[in-house]
């Protein structure tokens, strides 16, 4: 049994925070997210071989963490414990924050926020026994902040929480730790568009370092992107609206993307019909439909298959296509560069790129390893020197 899919792995969601990483990429952050060995892709990327030099906040979902708060997962590779191999990058990147995701998911941690009625009250005993048991596991695993996925919880919860972040940020305050945020906001789906879109975020962001937002798009059978950029672009908007501060906005490009079967190989372009079920499965993608980018750069390497790549003339996100009638969307450098320059001109605190599992780590592609990862640092770095020296 798969511990996750990657409709679980896409609408958990994570994030990171600040830092004084102005040598590195400015103030931007560009937010690496990373499933432990604990995940059904144990074993896609070893920690050691991340590459913390592009990346200023790991943030690692709480698979590693078990049930007893205090406890997590640290039986990794060889007597070497996984929290070790994270505070090794530190070696690489001594700027690098580390962030711990903590997921719905996870009942009992959360659970001991909240009293049995289901209330949560932010200066309970158990609100500041959770903040303090909070502190030691992030003593302990040497990681220097918390992540909380908000997409199940309800206005009135997010409104506890809100007080209760702030009364965590206290203490965490004497120990540099930080609090993010992390939610994906589903087309079609009431949970996010009714919770979110009625709801103030002033106040949950008071206390919190950043929020990342991840853009999902709704399969309905045509050719499409997940995540554009339009679509991002008027989420931000609306989030912004209600409340969200645009520094404390870091959104998401997904390191996988759509692949198809057309229904019609001459009909090649965004909103052609696409046979479902002809549609593939390529490489160690476990859902049809959707394709990693380390075997996509591996598929459109094949010559044999032809691919046309055609733009969007505003976005430049990259659609292709091969004569056969397969169909594929993604990012790429060209098309980072110009979310990168939106994240600028809209004063956006920064890019996720999410998983960086599914990267090409080996640099198959040609535009080195963890092409995305590195687009995304190299353009805000890039940008933002520009603008200062201009
Ligand atoms: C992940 O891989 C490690 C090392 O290969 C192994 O020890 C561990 O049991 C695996 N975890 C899961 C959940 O499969
Ligand atoms: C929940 O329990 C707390 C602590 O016992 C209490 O203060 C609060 O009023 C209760 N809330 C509801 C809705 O019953
Ligand atoms: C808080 O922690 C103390 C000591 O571990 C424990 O006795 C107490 O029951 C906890 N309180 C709550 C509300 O979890
Ligand atoms: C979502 O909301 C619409 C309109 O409010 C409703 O018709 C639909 O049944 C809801 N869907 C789900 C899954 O709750
Ligand atoms: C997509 O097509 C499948 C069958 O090919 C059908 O079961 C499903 O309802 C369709 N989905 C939408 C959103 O139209
Ligand atoms: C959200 O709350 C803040 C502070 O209470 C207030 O200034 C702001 O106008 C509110 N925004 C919306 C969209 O209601
Ligand atoms: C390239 O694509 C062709 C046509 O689908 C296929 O037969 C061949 O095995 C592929 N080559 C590689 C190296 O994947
Ligand atoms: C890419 O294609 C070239 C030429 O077909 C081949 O030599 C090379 O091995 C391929 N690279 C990968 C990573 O598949």
């Amino acid at each position: 049994m798969k511990i996750f899919t990657l409709v679980a792995i896409v609408q958990v969601f994570l994030l990171a925070s600040e830092a004084r990483s102005d040598a590195i990429v400015e103030n931007k952050r560009v937010t690496c997210f990373y499933l432990t060995p604990m995940t059904e892709l144990n074993g896609t990327l070893d920690i050691e071989d991340i590459d913390a030099s592009i990346c200023t906040h790991l943030l690692v979902d709480e698979t590693a963490i078990n049930q007893a708060i205090e406890e997590h997962y640290d039986g990794y590779s060889s007597g070497v414990g996984m929290n070790q191999e994270f505070e090794k990058l530190k070696a690489v990147n001594p700027n690098l924050k580390l962030i711990v995701q903590v997921r719905y998911s996870l009942l009992s941690w959360i659970g001991n926020f909240f009293y049995s009625n289901g209330t949560l009250d932010g200066t309970s005993e158990g609100a500041s026994n959770a903040t303090q048991g909070t502190i030691r596991l992030l003593k302990k695993m040497g990681f220097d902040g918390v992540d909380f996925n908000i997409d199940y919880y309800s206005a009135e919860k997010l409104d506890e929480m809100a007080d209760m972040f702030c009364d965590m940020k206290n203490e965490f305050d004497k120990n540099g730790y930080i609090i993010t945020i992390d939610f994906a906001y589903k087309e079609g789906s009431n949970i996010t568009q009714a919770r979110h879109m009625s709801y103030n975020f002033s106040k949950l962001t008071r206390c919190c370092d950043h929020l990342n937002v991840l853009y999902l798009g709704h399969p309905n059978n045509v050719t499409q992107r997940m995540s554009s950029l339009r679509m991002m672009k008027s989420t931000v908007d609306k989030y912004i609206e209600r409340g969200l501060p645009p520094n404390k906005i870091v959104i998401t490009i997904p390191a996988f993307g759509n692949i198809y079967a057309l229904e019609d190989p001459q009909d090649t372009g965004m909103g052609a019909k696409i046979d479902v079920e002809r549609s593939p499965q390529i490489g160690d993608s476990f859902i049809r439909g959707f394709i990693f980018h380390r075997d996509l750069v591996r598929e459109m390497n094949n010559s044999s298959l032809a691919w046309t790549i055609r733009r969007d003339e505003e976005t430049k996100e990259p659609y292709a296509f091969t004569k056969t009638g397969l169909w594929a969307s993604y990012d790429d450098r060209t098309s980072i560069e110009v979310k990168a320059n939106y994240v600028l001109e809209k004063g956006l605190g920064g890019i996720l790129i999410f998983p960086i599992n599914l990267e090409d780590k080996e640099g198959i592609g040609g535009e080195g390893t963890f092409p995305l990862t590195r687009a995304v640092f190299n353009s805000l770095r890039g940008l933002q020197t520009e603008e200062k020296t201009s």
